[in-house]
């Protein structure tokens, strides 16, 4: 009887898991055209991709790799979350001309403001190469051999494949190494900055806010890509044009009710969907923890400083909010994944998983996996978390020692690979140090550093420690390090550099911060690294296994496959939901709820005045509804980090909003989608427009879009007599 209750539950759930999901766009057709056509959508899926005409696909350009974003005019005008365009407009800010606090609005082309280091990228076409990438790899026994020659035959295969000259090759694994894309991209480098509205806009409610539902911000930036006179990337340059796109979106003005279809397009970087019970415990009771431990104390030193000193906030705020946002992830991951019982809801699927395997007499094949996991899991454990210390000390929230590291590495390159290796590195290290010491301030990162190194030597797995930790007094070795190491200062360090390989390594292995980072690094790279990648190759090759049997074993099932930064398809409906008991939430909001959570002057909750009187006045002009103006709305599209600034699309293929973020209760969704709960955050189409239009005047921005009633609702102010007259008139 239980075994049948169980079997039945197992049977229910991907019913309902009817809107999990993140597609190929190259896939579409069958079951997820008939799915999205099911939930309203009136586009074929010819419409979203296609190698023969110009398709939706062409409007969504990967955003500097990390987000996403979307063109929205002829003339190449791009749209993206104010926290993705964050570092740009911060890198332009100063105390006298502060963008982040401010806002910035090119209103010629010429005032356009070009970025070093910005791309985005359009994928040309997509194809299967499975077979390809495979090839000659069946015979081989060890897991070391065939991921060898797999990456021979990807990196010959890039080579080889028909291209044009400006595009890129790209093979990319899915299904856990079970199936291989090839991607033909084209980037372009020339991308200036247009449009950010002010922080209490773009990043209104801030940290306190983020990951949270109900929100009301205004998380968007506009860029502009320019190409040379072929309309072929190009690097930049002033006589650069604005780029022609093949597919630009139009923006709708009628937005969605509730259980309207939507999709949103983009790139979502990493998902752990298929992962065993026993990987989701390790995350839930140790690393994620730690992490969060960890960054919580760098946060709070670093907020110490940033209110009290504007400079300093401007200098921090991009790593800030960097590291809060994950801090903040992991926690509500942490009590998602408790909450839903992920890790019993993974065993019973695991005993399913094994009642097929028996059914099909396949013990042979997959008999043991859930037994591997285990043991390997155990064995990996405190590598893991030695890494993760590691990582988040060294590597992520300490300056100096990350860029001590950096120097790490540069001798390591010496040895390995001879002096001209060493100088072409140091060439390109002391060319990002400029723009590192910009926003380094030696006093905030030592008091940083006293703090982490402390949670190092005590919570970092002992066997691990490099001999220099142990028993460490945190305060004096934060005092030798800080007062005696020439890392603090940009000066010092490139004259530290400079000199043949001899000098400088000479002057490295002199420097304080630079022998205990090398301690550090050494035990890291020779002790831990090595042998958490030998047993990691084993369980990736035991995840393929297990992807492979969960395929194999429930064919023409809907399985998708884990995010991994490559253009994808999600699709939902428009929906509120109801995160506990006697709680309900609605799918939209609007700005209202901008003046309910307003503070004035507060770090996170200040709101311009301008918006205010914008608000006192009603004056929404064609982008309200019935006198109130929307700011968000949530769906049951499955996205990620790296969805961000995907375009929210409607049934018909117009933009409606702007993917940023998902909501509390469903941040475990990149482990564990449950789609009771799991929703994405998006800014309203209409919220960014007025922002445009109204608060910062930029009718020069809005003139080039194309703008359309797919509803055929009237635009709000032609029912208004004196605009009637007006436009009368203009007719
Ligand atoms: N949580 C969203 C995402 O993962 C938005 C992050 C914006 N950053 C912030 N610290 N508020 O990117
Ligand atoms: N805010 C995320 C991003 O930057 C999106 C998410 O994680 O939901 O991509």
């Amino acid at each position: 009887m239980k075994f049948l209750r169980l079997l039945l539950i197992l049977f229910i759930v991907p019913v309902q898991a009817q809107q999990g999901g993140m597609w190929i766009p190259s896939l579409l057709k069958g079951m997820n055209e008939t799915e999205m056509k099911n939930l309203g959508m009136k586009m074929s899926a010819e419409d979203i991709y296609s190698v023969n005409h110009s398709s939706l696909k062409d409007a969504v350009p990967h955003f500097n790799g990390g987000c996403t974003s979307e063109v929205i005019s002829p003339k190449g005008l791009i749209l993206t979350n104010h926290h993705c365009g964050y570092d740009a407009i911060q890198s332009h800010s100063s105390v006298d001309h502060d963008y982040l606090t401010d806002g910035f609005w090119a209103y010629k082309m010429q005032d356009e403001l070009p970025n070093q280091d910005l791309e985005v990228t359009f994928i040309v076409k997509i194809e299967d190469v499975t077979t390809k990438v495979l090839e000659g790899t069946a015979g081989l026994s060890s897991e070391a051999d065939k991921q060898k020659k797999i990456q021979e035959n990807i990196a010959n295969l890039n080579k080889t494949l028909p291209k044009e000259s400006w595009q890129e090759n790209k093979i990319r694994t899915f299904y856990e190494g079970n199936q291989y894309m090839l991607f033909v991209t084209e980037t372009y480098k020339d991308v200036r900055l247009v449009g950010a509205p002010p922080s209490s806009i773009g990043k209104f409610g801030s940290d306190t806010d983020n990951w949270v539902w109900p929100r009301h911000t205004g998380d968007f930036s506009l860029f502009r890509i320019y190409a040379d006179k072929n309309n072929r990337p190009a690097a930049y340059s002033k006589d650069n044009v604005p780029y022609v796109p093949k597919h630009f979106l139009p923006v709708s003005l009628d937005g969605v009710a509730e259980d309207d279809f939507t999709m949103v397009f983009g790139y979502p970087g990493r998902t752990s969907e298929y992962l065993p019970a026993v990987a989701i415990e390790q995350i839930v009771n140790e690393l994620n923890p730690a992490k969060i431990e960890v960054r919580d104390k760098a946060l709070k030193v670093q907020d110490g400083f940033m209110r009290k000193d504007n400079a300093i906030k401007i200098q921090y705020a991009s790593k800030y909010a960097g590291i809060a946002n994950y801090w903040k992830k992991w926690i509500g991951e942490t009590q998602g994944l408790k909450k839903s019982n992920a890790v019993a809801v993974k065993k019973k699927q695991e005993a399913e998983f094994m009642v097929k395997v028996a059914q099909a007499g396949k013990q042979a094949e997959y008999g043991n996996l859930l037994a591997d996991f285990e043991k390997y899991y155990k064995e990996i454990a405190p590598y893991s978390l030695s890494r993760d210390y590691f990582v988040e000390v060294v590597l992520r929230n300490t300056d100096l020692t990350n860029v001590a590291y950096k120097m790490y590495q540069l001798e390591q390159i010496l040895n390995t690979k001879g002096e001209q290796a060493f100088n072409d590195r140091k060439t390109n290290l002391i060319n990002g140090l400029g723009e590192f010491y910009k926003d380094f301030n030696a006093a905030v990162d030592e008091k940083v550093f006293e703090q982490l190194i402390d949670l190092y030597a005590k919570k970092s797995p002992k066997e691990y420690l490099p001999a220099g930790l142990l028993n460490i007094n945190a305060k004096s070795l934060t005092a030798e390090v800080y007062g005696q190491s020439d890392l603090t200062d940009f000066r010092r360090v490139q004259e530290m550099l400079s000199g043949d390989s001899k000098t400088v390594l000479s002057k490295l292995n002199a420097d304080r911060a630079y022998q205990l980072v090398k301690e550090m690094a050494d035990q890291y790279t020779k002790v831990v690294a090595p042998k958490y990648e030998e047993i990691n190759l084993k369980i990736g090759a035991l995840q393929r296994t297990y992807m492979k049997g969960i395929l194999e074993l429930n064919p023409g099932a809907r399985i998708f496959p884990d995010a991994n930064s490559t253009l994808r398809v999600t699709y939902g409906k428009v929906k509120g939901y109801e995160p506990k008991d006697a709680t309900i939430y609605k799918p939209f909001t609007y700005l209202e709820g901008v003046m309910e959570k307003y503070v004035p002057g507060d770090y996170e909750f200040d709101v311009p005045k301008k918006l205010i009187e914008l608000y006192n006045n009603k004056d929404y002009g064609q982008y309200g509804v019935n006198g109130k103006m929307p700011v968000c709305f949530i769906g049951t599209n499955h996205t990620t980090g790296g969805n961000s600034g995907s375009p929210a699309i409607d049934a018909q293929g117009n933009l409606i909003g702007l993917n940023f973020d998902r909501v509390w209760e469903g941040t475990m969704s990149d482990l564990y989608y449950d789609p009771a709960i799991c929703r994405n955050v998006m800014v309203d189409a209409r919220y960014v427009l007025f922002i445009m239009d109204k608060f910062a005047g930029a009718k020069n921005l809005i003139d080039e879009l194309k703008i359309v009633h797919p509803k055929g609702n009237k635009p709000y102010y032609k029912s208004r007599f004196k605009h009637k007259k007006r436009k009368i008139k203009r007719q």
